[in-house]
């Protein structure tokens, strides 16, 4: 089975329990706060290795960012390309949690002082074998995807937290996309609440690529050419969905490069975000594939 190269953020997550969500000019005190591991690379490198690939986490965090290295290393996370930067805070994201949802505000610190020289450094160890994962929090996007193409590896982008950037990068050399309502309408330039207009807008500006899209309550869609497959959800009772997404974007590839098997695939991701949004916190609330 490939490697896969992770080259993606990594930050600490202030997590606030709120009564509501709060609005322009309130002060308001929250119910609770904890701080956790996060940052959407950080969680899908938890998640893929899980899920029970063998997977290397690429990036930056700061000079206070040994417990990430640890924690990572705590689930067999491979931390050799994993980088501190003493002149840069480590990432950070502030997340308000209310009724099951959350609102998160992020600040990339060291996740953004990602140059071409660690890029070139990293991938001489990777080959036309390996995948490189990445998500949209990081810096130098455009350099690391030009690389990673050169050199043949398979790219899958989650391309979250979704903004015009992405437009910026060479996507025709992105092989498998993987995106929620949000970020598949921005993508296809489509409207988010039609999901019919998406996936057309999708299999339009995209014909050759693999696309997962995963639309809330109403489960996830791997599309490729005329190939459409579907997935229901797993219902759960949501606690705190942060780190959902990143959680079926690790089990549905650990499980797509194990034998190719979308169906399979899709249906495992569901069942692990489904756990994943019952527990508290991004990276600690993600399954183990032993628990499925
Ligand atoms: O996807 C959830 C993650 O988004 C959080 O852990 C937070 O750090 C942000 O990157």
């Amino acid at each position: 089975m490939s490697r896969v190269l992770n080259f993606g953020s990594l930050n600490y997550d202030h997590v606030y329990e709120m009564d509501h969500f709060t609005e322009p000019k309130e002060t308001q005190s929250s119910l609770s706060y904890i701080r956790n591991f996060g940052g959407k690379g950080l969680n899908q490198s938890i998640a893929l290795a899980k899920a029970g690939v063998e997977v290397y986490h690429a990036g930056k965090v700061g000079s206070d960012g040994q417990d990430f290295i640890d924690y990572l290393n705590k689930y067999k996370v491979d931390t050799t390309y994993l980088k501190k930067d003493d002149n840069e805070a480590t990432g950070h994201a502030i997340i308000e949690i209310c009724k099951g949802q959350n609102r998160i505000i992020l600040h990339g610190g060291a996740n953004r002082s990602i140059d071409e020289k660690q890029i070139d450094e990293v991938l001489k160890h990777f080959s036309k074998d390996d995948v490189l994962l990445l998500q949209n929090e990081i810096s130098s996007m455009s350099y690391l995807i030009d690389k990673a193409h050169e050199k043949g590896m398979t790219i899958a982008f989650n391309t979250a937290p979704m903004d015009k950037s992405v437009f910026s990068y060479p996507l025709e050399k992105v092989d498998i996309f993987i995106v929620n309502e949000i970020e598949g309408a921005g993508l296809a330039q489509a409207k988010g609440d039609d999901i019919d207009e998406v996936i057309e807008g999708l299999r339009t500006k995209f014909p050759d690529k693999k696309i997962i899209l995963t639309v809330g309550e109403k489960g996830s869609y791997f599309i490729e050419k005329e190939q459409i497959i579907h997935q229901d959800v797993y219902k759960a009772e949501a606690v705190d969905t942060t780190a959902a997404g990143d959680t079926f974007t690790g089990f549905f590839l650990a499980s797509y490069l194990k034998d190719g098997d979308v169906r399979k695939a899709l249906d495992l991701a569901a069942k692990a975000s489904s756990i994943t949004v019952q527990g508290k916190g991004a990276a600690q609330s993600i399954p183990e594939i032993g628990d499925l």
